[in-house]
C-alpha cells in the first residue's frame, strides 16, 4: 500500500511537464529542447500525437504508406525502407507539422563489419574495446541513414538452453553486464546524439526476459521483486544513468504481468526511482501479444493497458494508432499520458538532430574499412577462451601437415552469428581461409568438412577426415552451432553438439593424433566428452567477420588467449540454469558426493549427510564463470585489504600480487569477488565486484589494486531497502570464480 501511494504521488508529478526542479537541473541545450517540444506539442492534434507513437515495419502498399506519413500517422520506421529518403522528405516537407521520422534497426554486434556476438564480446572483459566496436558499428550504420539501434541487450542469462544468451552483453553476471552495457551506449551515442555518426541506443529487454522458465524463449518468468532488483535491474539502471536514449520492453510476463503493461517497472522503477527521461518502445507486437498472454481482451484493451503503463511507442502492432483516440474520448487514457509519451519521442528526435537537418546518410567508405576489420579481429582475438591445453598450443613451427575438419571450419555465414542482418558472408574470413592464407605455402593443409553443417547427422564424411588425420601432425576440428541455432526463438532442450559432430571428434581422437577442438557457437554447449578427446580446446562465441584470422593467430601463438567465460559451461543440460553467483543452500555440496556409478547395489535409502548435487552430474560446472587459460601461467599472492574493518562510507583498498610465471607475455583478467556471509536474506556465495586486464612479461610481477566503495556491497534486503548490512565479508582476487585465495573483513 505504502509503495502504491508513493507511486501515485510521484506518478502525478512525473506526468506533469518536467517540474521546475527538473528544469533547473537541465543544461541550456536541454532547456531549449524542452521549449521546442512544448511549442510543437501545443500545435499537434490528438491524431498527430498518436501517430508519433506508431512505429511500422511497412504498412501496406507504397501509396498507403506515403499517405500515412503525410497525415503524420507514423512516427518511426523499424528497418530502413529502400525509399526512406522519400518517406523522410514527405514527413518533413508534406506533413502538416513536418515532424521527421526516426528509423531504428538491430545493429547488435556490428553493422557491415560484424564483431563477435555480444556474449563473445563479454568474454573479452574489455569494456573499452567493446565501446570502440560499438562506435564503429554506429559510423557504419549511420552512413546508411540509421538513427537508432536496438541494443545493448542486457538480459542476465543463466540458462544456456535459452537461445538469446548469445545476445547478452554480460552473460550471467550483472556487474559485467552493466560494464558492457554502458560501453555499448557510450560507443553508439558518442559525445552527442546529434552527431551524424551517433546512434540512439536501446536498453533491452526490460526486464527479466533471460529468466524464461526452462530456457524456452518467450516463456513466463517468475522473478520476485528482490531478485529483480538485485540481479536483473542493475544493468538497466547503469545504462539509464549513462544516458541510454531508449528502452525496449520484453515479451515475458513476470509473475503474471507482461512487461509491456507493467507499470511497476515502467513507472515506479524507471521513471519515479531512476528519473529516466528517455523513450520506451515495445518489442515487436509485444503490446498485442498480451491478448495471447490472456492479459488483455482485445487490441483496444492492450493499447489502453500499455499506454497507461508507460510504453511511449508501439512496435509494429498498431493498436495505439487504431484505438488511442477512442480511449482518450472515453476517458480511459488521459491526453496527458499521450502528451508525455510524445514528449519522450520528440525529445529523442530533437536530440538526434532530426529537426535540424541531420544528414540523411554519411560516408559509406567506412564500411569494412581496414581499421574496422582490424578492430573486429582484435575483439575476436580477445573473445576466444582457451579451456584446455596439454601444451600442444601454440602450434610449433615444425608442424608440416595439419588436418582441418568440422562443419565450422569454413562456414562464412554461420561464423557471423545471430542478429547479423547487414553483414555479408562474402566478407567473412573463415579459419580455413585464414590458415591457407597465412600458412598455406609452408604447411600442408588437408581439409575436408567431415560433416557438412552442424546439424548434419550423416557420418559418411568422417572416414575422409580420419584419413587426413592419419597423415597429419595435428588435427584442427571446428565444431559448434550454425548461427540460426541460437538467438531469438531458438532454445534447445539438449546442449550436446548436434548432428554427427560428437562422432566426428570421437573418431578423430581414436586416430591417436593430437586433436585441437575449436567450438564456434552462440551459447555454452555440454562439451565434456569433446574436452576429454582433445589435447586442446578453444571456445569462440560466433566471432564475426574476422574470426578466422583471430583464431589462426591464437593457434600459432601470434596472439595469446586472454578470454574468460562470461557464462558457466554445464556438464549436462539438466544442470541448467547454472551460474557461479548461486545461493549456498542449507546443504552445500562438498565435492565429495557419491556419484551414480559409485552407489552400491541395493543401497539403503538415507537423506542424512546428503547435499545439493546431481547423482549423474555432481554439483559443479564443466567450466566456471570467469575461467580461461593462457599460454602463460599466473600466480596470485599476497591478497590483502587495507583494513579488517570498514564503515559504510569507506572504500576498501584490496591488492594482490600477480606474477607471470610463464614463458611469454600474456594478459590476465584479474577478478574481484565478494561474499556477504550472513544477510537478512540469503546471499550469493560470490559476486563479481571488479575486473582488470593486466599484461605482464615473463617473470614480471605487478600489484593489482581494486578500490571498492563499501556502498557497492549494498543489496535489496528483507525489508526491501537497498542497504549495506553490517557483518562479515570474504573477498577473493583471482583468475576465475572458483579462485580460492581470499581475505576476510567486517563492515560495522
Ligand atoms: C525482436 C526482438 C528484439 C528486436 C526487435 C526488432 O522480436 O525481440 O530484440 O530488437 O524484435 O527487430
Amino acid at each position: 500500500m505504502r509503495r502504491r501511494f508513493r507511486t501515485l504521488l510521484l506518478a502525478t508529478m512525473a506526468i506533469a511537464p518536467l517540474t521546475v526542479m527538473a528544469q533547473k537541473d537541465m543544461t541550456k541545450e536541454e532547456r531549449k529542447t524542452e521549449k521546442r517540444i512544448e511549442s510543437l506539442l501545443k500545435k499537434m492534434t490528438l491524431r498527430e500525437k498518436i501517430g508519433q507513437m506508431n512505429q511500422v515495419d511497412n504498412w501496406g502498399n507504397r501509396q498507403q504508406l506515403e499517405e500515412h506519413v503525410r497525415k503524420g500517422e507514423i512516427g518511426s520506421f523499424l528497418n530502413l525502407p529502400s525509399d526512406f529518403h522519400e518517406l523522410q522528405r514527405i514527413a518533413s516537407d508534406e506533413s502538416r507539422l513536418g515532424i521527421p521520422l526516426v528509423v531504428g534497426r538491430d545493429v547488435i554486434h556490428g553493422y557491415k563489419t560484424i564483431f563477435p556476438i555480444p556474449l563473445g564480446q563479454a568474454a573479452t572483459f574489455n569494456p573499452q574495446l567493446v565501446e570502440e566496436g560499438a562506435r564503429i558499428a554506429a559510423t557504419e550504420a549511420s552512413a546508411d541513414g540509421i538513427h537508432w539501434s536496438f541494443a545493448p541487450m542486457l538480459d542476465i542469462s543463466r540458462d544456456a538452453r535459452w537461445g538469446r544468451i548469445a545476445e547478452s552483453s554480460g552473460g550471467e553476471d550483472p556487474y559485467l553486464c552493466s560494464a558492457m552495457g554502458v560501453a555499448v551506449v557510450r560507443g553508439f551515442q558518442g559525445e552527442s546524439l546529434s552527431n551524424a555518426t551517433s546512434l540512439a541506443a536501446c536498453a533491452k529487454h526490460f526486464v527479466g526476459y533471460g529468466a524464461a522458465e526452462s530456457g524456452m524463449d518467450y516463456n513466463s518468468t517468475f522473478i520476485p521483486e528482490r531478485q529483480l532488483r538485485n540481479v536483473y535491474l542493475p544493468p538497466f539502471e547503469a545504462v539509464a544513468k549513462a544516458g541510454c536514449a531508449t528502452f525496449m520492453t520484453s515479451f515475458n510476463d513476470n509473475d503474471g504481468v507482461p512487461s509491456s503493461a507493467n507499470d511497476f517497472i515502467l513507472r515506479d522503477v524507471l521513471r519515479d526511482e531512476w528519473g529516466y527521461k528517455g523513450m520506451v518502445v515495445s518489442d515487436w507486437s509485444s503490446v498485442t501479444e498480451m491478448i495471447a498472454h490472456g492479459f488483455c481482451t482485445d487490441r483496444k484493451d492492450a493499447a489502453e493497458k500499455s499506454a497507461n503503463a508507460g510504453v511511449d511507442m508501439e512496435m509494429v502492432s498498431r493498436s495505439f494508432i487504431d484505438n488511442l483516440e477512442q480511449l482518450v474520448k472515453e476517458g480511459k487514457v488521459k491526453e496527458e499520458t499521450i502528451d508525455n509519451a510524445v514528449r519522450n519521442i520528440l525529445r529523442l528526435k530533437f536530440r538526434l538532430g532530426l529537426f535540424d537537418g541531420r544528414k540523411m546518410q554519411g560516408d559509406k567508405s567506412v564500411q569494412y574499412c581496414a581499421e574496422h576489420l582490424a578492430k573486429a579481429k582484435e575483439t575476436a582475438t580477445q573473445s576466444v577462451v582457451l579451456l584446455k591445453n596439454n601444451g600442444i598450443l601454440p602450434l610449433a613451427n615444425s608442424i608440416k601437415t595439419i588436418a582441418v575438419t568440422g562443419p565450422m571450419a569454413d562456414a562464412p555465414h554461420d561464423q557471423l552469428g545471430t542478429w547479423a542482418f547487414d553483414g555479408e558472408k562474402s566478407r567473412t574470413i573463415t579459419p580455413l581461409a585464414a590458415l591457407r592464407q597465412e600458412y598455406g605455402s609452408d604447411i600442408n593443409i588437408l581439409y575436408t568438412p567431415g560433416i557438412a553443417y552442424s546439424r548434419d547427422r550423416r557420418t559418411e564424411g568422417i572416414a575422409e577426415a580420419v584419413d587426413n588425420a592419419m597423415k597429419a601432425d595435428v588435427v584442427l576440428a571446428f565444431v559448434g552451432e550454425e548461427a540460426i541455432l541460437s538467438g531469438e526463438a531458438h532454445s534447445l532442450a539438449d546442449l550436446n553438439l548436434k548432428g554427427a559432430q560428437k562422432q566426428l571428434i570421437a573418431a578423430l581422437a581414436k586416430t591417436g593424433k593430437p586433436v585441437i577442438t575449436i567450438v564456434i557457437a552462440g551459447r555454452p554447449l555440454t562439451i565434456g566428452d569433446e574436452a576429454e578427446h582433445s589435447s586442446a580446446l578453444l571456445y569462440s562465441f560466433h566471432p564475426g567477420t574476422m574470426g578466422g584470422p583471430a583464431i589462426t593467430d591464437l593457434l600459432f601463438g601470434k596472439a595469446v588467449p586472454s578470454g574468460k567465460l562470461p557464462v558457466t559451461i554445464p556438464r549436462m543440460t539438466g544442470q541448467a540454469p547454472i551460474y557461479y553467483a548461486h545461493n549456498s543452500t542449507g546443504r552445500p555440496a562438498s565435492g565429495r558426493e557419491t556419484l551414480i556409478d559409485d552407489i552400491p547395489l541395493e543401497a539403503g535409502q538415507t537423506s542424512l549427510g546428503c547435499n545439493a548435487y546431481f547423482l549423474d552430474a555432481g554439483f559443479g560446472p564443466l567450466y566456471p564463470f570467469g575461467y580461461g587459460l593462457s599460454y602463460a601461467t599466473f600466480r596470485y599472492s599476497d591478497i590483502q585489504t587495507n583494513s579488517k574493518e570498514y564503515a559504510i562510507g569507506d572504500t576498501i583498498h584490496a591488492v594482490a600480487t600477480l606474477t607471470n610465471t610463464g614463458a611469454c607475455t600474456a594478459t590476465e583478467v584479474v577478478q574481484l569477488y565478494v561474499r556477504d556471509m550472513v544477510g537478512s536474506v540469503t546471499r550469493p556465495v560470490k559476486e563479481l565486484k571488479g575486473f582488470q586486464r593486466i599484461t605482464l612479461r615473463p617473470g614480471e610481477s605487478q600489484t593489482v589494486r581494486f578500490d571498492l566503495p563499501v556502498s557497492d556491497l549494498a543489496f535489496w534486503n528483507r525489508a526491501m531497502q537497498k542497504v549495506v548490512e553490517p557483518g562479515d565479508f570474504t573477498l577473493w582476487i583471482g583468475g576465475d570464480s572458483n579462485s580460492r585465495q581470499s581475505v576476510k573483513f567486517r563492515v560495522e
